[in-house]
């Protein structure tokens, strides 16, 4: 990943220059110098190129004037220019660039916090995993180690850019936690990770078997009892709220399945792989909770994660099964591979009977029917409170991780009646998504709150703007924001 800093502008006489450039303007700034230096060669060479400034374009021209290359990125019209066009604009300059040390982006025309925004945008997609690559060809590694970013003021630059950094870093914890195999990746090992966030202050709790067997929690437990590794639940807190402004906290729960065969309910092999990032809900719980800290947010959250594999074995729970909740309702298990619901009903109940939270949202890779409805383009957003829906839909909008409000209602409810408990675990295939989130309103006890189903966006097969494919981080930067709008502002 490569180091983003902010310098005063200079035109430089050789390397890699970029140009940020808006809709159908002639370039400002030092990219005027530059043309200049070149004699008007630069934006003929553009002409000729076909570059228009179309926002995420990117146009690259080959040792022109002094330059081994220069790197027009479009950051769209000049009258919509704004934090996301800037992202965009840097997320094109990553892989243009894979072969080059450094490169300076010339932003001195822009206001300082698009300047940000760009190093942000270049930063979140120059993200690479690459721990288990032992055999990669020198030549075949990204370059890139600094991008220079000009700017007009280099104090505002950097201000601007210090939330974002440490956004940054949750977003790429998520990532990593997403990315990382299931054999390395399982409960114990989750919650191990977690303990990183105590250097940015917050408080990381763990509890094991032992510690859930005796709350009763037979709900996560009967997911988790067909696995060799033991849950765990690990509730972190973040206590940022300025004295004499104590709230109630917002709460955010991540469901983290580190690998789910179905269970007993076993899957189909082909794509089974891709279940590994069923634990995705939780990665972005911690991911959020290493922004929200790492920008020491002025709010009171607290994070918490249920961390199970859903395993088939002699030991592992059966369609017919019965449970007892930690809420006390009872569960007639009718297909193992709705765990999801399961695990994250105990972890609700004692969410919001421990915190009394102003606010409870859950994230959860929890239906494939999610994906029939809405695709990779949103994830579904349930709540059973219209201004936390609306917030929820408002922060996910403002960061490009968009939402699309799914209904509740009493007649979607029944389909999850049993004959023997309280309720059973699947209310059949009819609007799938929707009966999952009843369950999980179900555990709620009247709270506001809202659950989003990211099973359609927590991963993506194709590279975007700011997000390179693979693990998204999806609602690492939503949830950030929400905090940001909610409890800073209140
Ligand atoms: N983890 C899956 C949902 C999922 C599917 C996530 C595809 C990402 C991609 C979840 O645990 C599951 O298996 N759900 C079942 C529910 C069904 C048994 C009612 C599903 O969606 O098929
Ligand atoms: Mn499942
Ligand atoms: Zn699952």
């Amino acid at each position: 990943m490569p180091d983003i800093a902010f310098v005063k502008p200079a035109l430089p006489k050789g390397g890699a220059l970029v140009l940020p450039m808006t809709e159908g303007d002639p370039p400002a700034g030092l990219g005027k110098e530059a043309d200049a230096a070149s004699g008007g060669l630069l934006t003929r060479a553009l002409e000729a190129a076909g570059f228009k400034g179309r926002k995420g374009q990117a146009t690259t021209l080959w040792a022109l004037g002094g330059w081994t290359k220069v790197v027009a990125v479009g950051l769209g019209k000049a009258s919509e220019l704004g934090p996301e066009a800037a992202e965009a604009a840097g997320g094109a300059i990553a892989p243009a660039l894979a072969a080059d040390r450094e490169a300076m982006v010339a932003a001195d025309s822009l206001d300082p916090s698009l300047a940000a925004s760009i190093g942000f945008g270049a930063l979140l997609r120059g993200w690479r995993f690459d721990r288990y690559r032992t055999k990669e060809k020198e030549e075949d590694k990204p370059k890139l180690e600094r991008i220079a970013i000009a700017t007009s003021s280099v104090s505002a630059a950097k201000a601007a850019f210090v939330p974002m950094r440490a956004v940054a870093d949750g977003v790429f914890m998520a990532r990593e936690l997403v990315t990382e195999p299931p054999n390395v990746l399982h409960p114990v090992e989750f919650a191990e990770r977690c303990r990183v966030l105590e250097r940015l202050g917050v408080e990381v709790e763990v509890m094991g078997l032992k510690e859930l067997k005796r709350l009763g929690f037979g709900a996560m437990i009967g997911v988790a009892q067909g696995s060799q590794h033991e849950p765990r639940m690990v509730v972190m807190q973040w206590r940022g709220a300025p004295k004499g402004k104590k709230a109630k906290p917002i709460a955010l729960i991540g469901k983290g399945v580190t690998f789910d065969t179905g269970g007993i309910s076993i899957k189909p092999a082909g794509g089974m792989e891709d279940m590994k990032w069923d634990m995705a809900g939780a990665g972005a719980v911690v991911g959020a909770m290493a922004a929200i800290a790492g920008r020491k947010a002025k709010a009171d959250v607290i994070g918490l994660v249920g961390l199970v594999e859903n395993m088939p074995s002699g030991t592992a729970q059966r369609p017919g099964d019965v449970v007892k909740t930690y809420s006390g309702q009872t569960v007639e298990v009718i297909n193992t591979d709705a765990e999801g619901r399961l695990v994250l009903a105990d972890v609700m109940w004692y969410c919001q009977e421990r915190f009394d939270p102003r606010a409870m949202v859950d994230l959860a890779t929890l239906t494939g029917a999610i994906i029939i409805s809405l695709g990779h383009e949103h994830a579904g957003l349930f709540s059973n409170d219209d201004e936390l829906a609306q917030r929820v839909s408002a922060a996910g909008s403002a960061v490009g991780e968009k939402v699309w409000r799914m209904p509740l209602g009493e007649a979607y409810d029944k389909q999850i009646k049993s004959d023997i408990a309280d309720m059973k675990n699947v209310g059949g295939r009819p609007g799938g998504s929707i009966t999952a989130a009843q369950f999980l309103q179900r555990f709620t006890n009247g709270k506001p709150w809202a659950h989003l189903d990211i099973a359609g966006t927590a991963w993506s097969g194709k590279d975007q703007p700011t997000v390179p494919k693979g693990a998204t981080a999806f609602g690492v930067r939503l949830l950030d924001r929400l905090v940001e709008d909610m409890a800073e502002e209140g």
